[in-house]
């Protein structure tokens, strides 16, 4: 393909649109600044290999490396973060931290393998310096990514973990504290936003009505809604 014929893959007007069956994920530009069609990846590996590449957002020149997601591609449950922190970002992993060991014993707890039951990703693929939460703008630029991770998974169950995620996907601006727990529909998908592990290990008390506490009464509904959605 000429290169006049790529660049006009990317006119606002939806000239020449990508269809899943075009192999064209390598010639989006690295600095689109325009919406990656869905469909545009036909496999996570693509997507990964784009992500890699990506610099859409000021992330992409302090990142060491894009963190994409860990688990099973096939899970019926998807885990959906805020962004990679430091040993994520040295990883290559999400959720491989602190936070994310607190995650995985939370997930043990109502007996979910993160290896196997679980994908888990983040709205934003590349660390923010500081750990500072990311930008709407970033969240912006990194959205078709997550939103063909969803569509490439196809998950039954979603999992947002804290504001960020919540508000990255559904665009719902209402604290955590308030909707946590609460099981809601997006494009057909059952979700539910809960805590983030960071709040609960700067919360540690287990008493009832604590974050600890409420986290686990969620667990214990989505490991039901699974069961149900299996028919166990
Ligand atoms: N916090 C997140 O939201 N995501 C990670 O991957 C790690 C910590």
């Amino acid at each position: 393909m000429s290169e006049p014929e790529q660049l006009n893959l990317f006119q606002p007007s939806g000239l020449n649109p990508i269809t899943p069956s075009d192999s064209t994920a390598q010639l989006i530009p690295r600095d689109a600044n325009i919406p990656i069609p869905e469909g545009t990846y036909q496999t996570l590996e693509q997507l990964a290999h784009h992500c890699h590449q990506c610099q859409r957002c000021i992330l992409g020149s302090s990142r060491i490396q894009a963190v994409i997601s860990r688990g099973n591609p096939q899970a019926s449950i998807m885990i959906i973060g805020e962004a990679p922190g430091q040993t994520e970002d040295e990883t290559g992993l999400p959720f491989v931290g602190k936070s994310g060991q607190l995650l995985d014993q939370i997930l043990a707890s109502v007996e979910l393998n993160p290896e196997t039951d679980i994908y888990i990703c983040n709205v934003c693929k590349c660390r923010p310096p500081n750990n500072r939460p990311p930008t709407p703008a970033e969240i912006a630029a990194c959205q078709p990514y997550l939103l063909e991770q969803i569509r490439l998974v196809n998950p039954k169950i979603i999992l947002l973990t804290g504001a960020t995620a919540v508000k990255g996907l559904l665009g719902d601006k209402r604290g955590i504290t308030k909707i946590r727990g609460q099981w809601m529909e997006w494009q057909g998908r059952l979700c539910m936003p809960i805590f983030h592990p960071s709040y609960l290990l700067r919360n540690p008390a287990r008493t009832e009505g604590s974050p600890k506490w409420l986290m686990w009464q969620d667990m214990k509904a989505v490991r039901a809604k699974l069961d149900q959605l299996q028919g166990n």
